[in-house]
This record gives structure tokens, sequence and C-alpha cells, in this order.
């Protein structure tokens, strides 16, 4: 009989389910998205379904039914009641004995959560601080994987400085992104927003295409270019930009203040945008 320890509890593994079997825990052998919604509205739902759909293609897991998984967030959400919630979800690749080759007709596993979103209007203001940190990932991070261990130590990094977010910096000495967060400069005489452009060294961060939507919204234009924490360090103004916060200006990088230690004028006008644009996206 095989068998499994749980703290000190020994059982048949074949009464194991979810989660101790599952891939996800020995391997990080999944994908997941973080969804937000607006004033009672989920946002941007199809675009997460779409790259939700391209992770799980990436890692060659097949025959999901993303229909499914929408229908699975949206009763999620009805039944929550939440106006603005944060919505998690995985998908591994099933639940198996350990084995790095996977077993063949294994069946994906579904997992999600939805808490409320609380924003956070003074950070918007005053901007938080930012540390840089090697990039230790792995060579796909365009797809949005389980496997967040180098992410986590960069946070863990940045928070013993006072940092509320890691920016990592490639082999090649050029930032890729946050930790957690897609990044940002502003040339302010330019008025140009600059971010790394796509690639497997980046995520395709749903925000970030959004920015560059409300950048020409705000009259500013956008150039994809490649920053070393230098430059950035030299740069008018800062921000990240992510799901669960939108727009986020960063005023400390690697201990130097940035445009005053307050929020930057452009990176204002954006976060403005921005919310204008979500309530134009409402129906
Ligand atoms: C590494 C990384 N980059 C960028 C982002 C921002 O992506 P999105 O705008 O789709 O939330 C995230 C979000 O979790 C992330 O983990």
């Amino acid at each position: 009989m095989d068998v499994a320890i749980i703290n000190d509890q020994m059982l048949p593994m074949s009464e194991l389910t979810i989660p101790y079997l599952d891939r996800g825990i020995f391997f990080g052998d999944g994908v997941y998205e973080v969804i937000r919604s607006y004033y009672g509205e989920v946002f941007a739902l199809d675009e997460h379904l779409s790259r939700f759909a391209r992770s799980l293609k990436e890692i060659r897991i097949f025959n999901v039914d993303i229909k499914d998984v929408r229908k699975k967030v949206l009763e999620a959400f009805d039944r929550a009641e939440y106006a603005n919630a944060k919505i998690y979800f995985h998908m591994t690749r099933g639940s198996e004995d350990r084995n790095h080759l996977p077993g063949e007709n294994l069946k994906p596993n579904f997992f999600l959560t939805l808490s409320e979103l609380h924003d956070d209007p003074k950070t918007k203001q005053k901007g938080i601080a930012v540390s840089t940190h090697p990039d230790w990932r792995w060579k796909r991070c365009d797809i949005k994987s389980l496997n967040l261990l180098p992410n986590v130590l960069a946070r863990i990094e940045a928070d013993k400085q006072g940092a509320s977010e890691a920016i990592l910096v490639g082999d090649d000495g050029t930032i890729t992104e946050g930790a957690g967060s897609a990044f940002f400069a502003v040339d302010g005489k330019e008025k140009t927003v600059i971010t790394r452009p796509l690639g497997h060294e980046i995520l395709p961060s749903i925000t970030r295409a959004m920015v560059f939507q409300v950048a020409r919204n705000a009259g500013l234009s956008t150039i994809e270019r490649t920053l070393r924490p230098q430059q950035a360090a030299g740069c008018d103004e800062l921000f990240i930009a992510v799901t669960t916060k939108d727009i986020v200006p960063v005023t400390c990088f690697d201990g130097k203040t940035i445009s005053g230690g307050k929020c930057g004028e452009l990176t204002g006008k954006l976060v403005e945008e921005f919310k204008q644009f979500v309530r134009s996206q409402s129906r």
C-alpha cells in the first residue's frame, strides 16, 4: 500500500486528493491568473482568459474549456457580491504520485479564491519605494506559471530593505519587470512613457497594455526599450502597473528619491486617465 504522512498522520496514498498529490505543489506545474472587478463588474475578463488559455497551451495542458472557467469566475463573483474583488485562480496538470514525467490522461485541477479588494488611494499619492534584485527566474517569464520562488525571494529581500516591490534585473544588466508588476519610466520633457518590449523575459501584463492605451488618451507617447537601473534612477518619474492596483507611482528607487518623493505630474495624469478608462469599459 502506498502511504503518505501529513504532519503526524499516516494515511493511504489513495486517500490523498487535492492538494497533496497536486503537481502544482510538487513542481509548480500549473498556471494562474489574477483578475479584479471595479464597481461591481469583472474587469478585462476576456483579456485574462485569453492569457490563461495561452499559458495553458504553452505548458501543454490541453482541452481546457475556457468557457467553463469564465462561468466559474462569474459564479464566484455573483455569489460573493463584492463591488471590488480580487479573483485568483489556477489550473494544475493534475494529481498523481510524484514523478517529473506526467502520467497520461491526467485531469487538470482548478482552484479559485475570491476576496474583497481594498484600494489604497494614499499610496497612489505617496508612491512606493522599490529596490532592484537579480532576476533569477526561468527563460519563459511570458507564461504566468505557478513557479514563483524567485519572485518570492526577491520580495523578501525588497521588504528587508523597506521596499514594497522588487524590480528585477536580468543577466544583461537591464530591468525586466517587477516581481509582481510591470515597470515603467517617464521622460517628462519628451512626454513619453518607457517600458521594456514584450518577450520571453516578461509577463504580457494586461495592465501594461492598458497603460499604453491610457497614455495615448492622455496625449503621451510610448516607447518600448530596455532600461538599466542607473538610467531608471535618472528618469523624471517611475511607476509600476498591476491588475490589483493599476498604476502605482514609484517615489524611491534603490534609496534615491524620484519626482520629489511624490506622485509625478504625468503619472498622476495616467492614474486619472486609468480611472476614466475603467469607467468607459463598464456597461
Ligand atoms: C511578474 C509580473 N509582471 C507583471 C504583472 C502585471 O500583470 P497584470 O497587469 O496582468 O496584472 C504581474 C502580475 O501579477 C506579475 O506577476
